[in-house]
């Protein structure tokens, strides 16, 4: 394990989807342990609630505050984005973290398949409603969490992008993560001297509750987690890292592991593809970027 990492966050501001447990919840821990405030996002409200007392039990009241926001909802994405802007004045770091894990094809409330509202589109809409008040923050992060299972599909699927057709669960949580590469390298071009910037991660194989829908197998993959991979800890470090470290202050449009800057597959770098796929996202939930 690598030495924990202590940077000095007070004054800061970081918000986490997804933080309620697993990766996130370890992330927002440690971020908060450094002094930043920590903004708490998930659909559960009980854990949501619990996650939130939680941290204040140990760094005190100011420490933490929670929002409740189902992240495949766009409506709740506004709501949610509308609650921060009239309640924050700065915003320094936004980890994009939350992600499901969806064994049988369902779609959100706005009729989009889930894995594609929750893992990329919730990115991509939270960033663009967050953007000015990141902006008004500079030097401000944005961290999306994604994974090395992006490396088992060659491209984005224009000709099916919901797996209406043919839908294989690992196929279309593979293919939302390379989407999240794709929106990083393609915000960074569009961010470039911004002062803001955005790089992504695959955190590593994490014993945590994202195997719960693999059925049958659920058990199985519990238990090599539990043998070969990390736990939440470990697997919140590079989250930790490239939210807090001054190492990365200056770097953007990466993909990290093991707070390592990595490769990562050939398809991500396609440019052309990230264009259309950011004009489909625009298309998907009727937001526009300002950039
Ligand atoms: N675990 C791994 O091995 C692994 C490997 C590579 C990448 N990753 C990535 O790491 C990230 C975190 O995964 P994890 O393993 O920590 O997962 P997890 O334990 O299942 O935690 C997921 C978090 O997301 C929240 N969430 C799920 N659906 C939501 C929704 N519709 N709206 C709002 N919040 C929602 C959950 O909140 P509730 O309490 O409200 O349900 C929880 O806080 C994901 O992006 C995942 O793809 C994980």
């Amino acid at each position: 394990m690598n030495p924990p990492q202590n940077h000095d966050l007070s004054g800061k501001t970081c918000l986490i989807t997804g933080s309620s447990r697993g990766i996130g919840y370890e992330t927002a821990v440690s971020l908060a342990r450094m002094g930043a405030h920590m903004i708490i996002v998930s659909h559960n409200l009980e854990r949501s609630k619990a996650a939130h007392q939680r941290i204040i039990n140990e760094f005190g009241e100011q420490a933490a505050h929670y929002y409740v926001a189902n992240l495949s909802v766009q409506d709740q994405i506004h709501q949610l984005a509308d609650g921060i802007l009239r309640d924050y004045d700065r915003l320094d770091v936004l980890v994009n973290n939350v992600g499901g894990w969806y064994r049988n094809f369902k779609q959100s409330a706005d009729g989009i398949e889930m894995t594609l509202a929750v893992n990329h589109l919730s990115y991509f809409l939270l960033t663009g409603r967050l953007l000015p008040l990141l902006e008004k923050s500079t030097p401000a992060r944005i961290i999306n969490v994604s994974s090395d299972a992006h490396r088992q599909v060659s491209g984005i699927r224009f000709d099916d992008l919901q797996f209406q057709q043919r839908y294989r669960a690992f196929a279309v949580y593979a293919h939302s993560k390379l989407a999240n590469i794709m929106f990083t390298y393609e915000l960074d071009r569009r961010l470039n001297g911004s002062g803001i910037t955005v790089n992504t991660l695959h955190p590593g194989f994490v014993k945590s509750e994202l195997y719960r829908h693999f059925g049958i197998a659920t058990p199985i993959v519990n238990l090599a987690a539990g043998v070969f991979g990390k736990n939440a800890e470990q697997g919140a470090e590079t989250s930790i890292y490239l939210a807090s470290s001054p190492d990365v202050a200056d770097i953007s449009g990466k993909y990290f592991a093991d707070r390592k800057p990595q490769e990562s597959s050939p398809a991500s770098y396609d440019e052309a593809e990230a264009k259309r796929l950011w004009a489909v996202s625009e298309e998907l939930t009727g937001f526009i970027y300002p950039i």
